[in-house]
C-alpha cells in the first residue's frame, strides 16, 4: 500500500478524490492537508473534517496557510463548488473531527522525515503548502517518494488553460509556489488538463454509481450536482470532467497514463501567468533558463474508459 498525503482544496471533485483514496485498496490515506482556492481554507479544512467524520477516515488533518506566496489570493470558485465548497449540501456546523495543532507544511515535513522514502505527496490544490515545506525543508525533497499533481495544461490534446485561455486553476491560483514545487529535486508528475479533460463522468455514469454504491454513491450524487450544473451552463457538457481523481488514479495506476518527460516552467506574471511550459529537448539555447532544472514527467494520454471503470469499481 502506497501511504499518501493528499493537499487540497475539497471542493468537490477533491471530495470525490478523497473518497476514492480512502476506497482504494492500494492506498493508505496517512494524511489531509488543506488548502485555499475552490473555497476558503476555513471551508476546505472543515470539508476534509466532514468528510473523516462522516467516512471514518483514518487520516490525519493538518490545515494550510491562506494566502499565495506572492500574489494576492483570487476569489474561492463558488460558481463551481458553491458556497460551502461542497455543491452548498448541508454540512453539520460542528465536526467531531479536528485538525493537529501543526500547519500543513510543518505536517508534511514531519510525516515524510518520520518515513524516509515512504511517502507520496498528491496535490489536488494550490501548491503553496509544498513550496512552503521545501523552503523550509529542502531536504524533504530526497526524502519523498514521488509528488503527484493535479495541475498545468501543456496543450496536448487541445488543451490549454480553464482558469485563464492558457492556465489551469491550481497552477494560476499560486504560480510562484508552482514553479518552486516543479523545479525541486524530487520526482514530479504533472496530471493536466491534457489527461483530466479527456475523462467524463457522465449524468447516466454519476446514477449508476449512485445505485450501485451504498456506501459513496448518494453522497458523490448529492455534492455532484451543482457542479454538473456548473459545467452544463459553461460548456454544454453532459456530466464534468475528472480533475482530482485522475490524480489519485495516476498513483494506483500509472500504466493508464501516457507520459513525457522535460523541464518544466511556470509563468508567474503577464498575461500568461499561471501557464505551464515543457522542455522536452536536451539542447541547451544560447539563453537558457532550464537546463539546470530537473526533467519531470507530465501526462499526456489516458485511457478514459479504465480510468471511468477504476473509479467506479473501487467505489
Ligand atoms: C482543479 O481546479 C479545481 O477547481 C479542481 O478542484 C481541480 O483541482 C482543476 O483545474
Ligand atoms: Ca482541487
Amino acid at each position: 500500500m502506497k501511504k499518501i498525503i493528499i493537499d487540497t482544496d475539497p471542493g468537490i471533485d477533491d471530495a470525490m478524490a478523497i473518497l476514492l483514496a480512502h476506497a482504494s485498496n492500494e492506498i493508505d490515506l496517512v494524511g489531509i492537508t488543506t488548502t485555499f482556492g475552490n473555497t476558503s481554507i476555513e471551508n476546505s479544512t472543515r470539508n476534509a473534517l466532514y468528510l473523516k467524520d462522516k467516512f471514518a477516515l483514518q487520516a490525519t488533518v493538518a490545515q494550510g496557510v491562506d494566502v499565495p506566496l506572492v500574489l494576492p489570493a483570487s476569489p474561492p470558485a463558488t460558481a463551481i463548488h458553491g458556497n460551502n465548497g461542497l455543491g452548498n449540501i448541508n454540512i453539520p456546523s460542528e465536526q467531531t473531527s479536528q485538525v493537529i495543532n501543526q500547519l500543513a507544511h510543518d505536517y508534511i515535513i514531519n510525516t515524510v522525515k518520520a518515513h524516509p522514502h515512504e511517502i507520496t505527496l498528491i496535490a489536488i490544490g494550490r501548491l503553496t503548502n509544498l513550496a512552503l515545506a521545501l523552503s523550509k525543508a529542502p531536504e524533504i525533497a530526497s526524502l519523498v517518494k514521488e509528488v503527484i499533481i493535479m495541475g498545468g495544461a501543456f496543450g496536448f490534446n487541445g488543451h490549454s488553460g480553464n482558469l485563464t485561455p492558457f492556465a489551469e486553476a491550481n497552477v494560476y491560483g499560486d504560480p510562484h509556489a508552482a514553479d518552486i514545487v516543479v523545479s525541486a529535486n524530487w520526482p514530479v508528475t504533472m496530471v493536466g488538463l491534457d489527461v483530466t479533460q479527456q475523462s467524463i463522468m457522465s449524468t447516466a455514469y454519476i446514477n449508476d454509481l449512485k445505485s450501485k454504491s451504498s456506501k459513496y454513491g448518494a453522497f458523490i450524487y448529492d455534492i455532484s450536482e451543482f457542479y454538473a450544473k456548473f459545467y452544463h451552463a459553461d460548456l454544454g457538457l453532459d456530466g464534468f470532467y475528472v480533475h482530482d481523481a485522475s490524480a489519485i488514479i495516476y498513483a494506483i495506476a500509472p500504466e493508464l497514463f501516457t507520459t513525457r518527460k522535460g523541464n518544466i516552467r511556470v509563468v508567474t506574471e503577464g498575461v500568461a501567468e499561471g501557464q505551464t511550459l515543457f522542455k522536452e529537448s536536451d539542447r541547451v539555447f544560447p539563453i537558457d533558463e532550464w537546463s539546470d532544472r530537473p526533467k519531470q514527467k507530465i501526462c499526456t494520454n489516458v485511457e478514459c474508459d479504465k480510468l471511468l471503470n477504476l473509479y467506479y469499481n473501487t467505489m
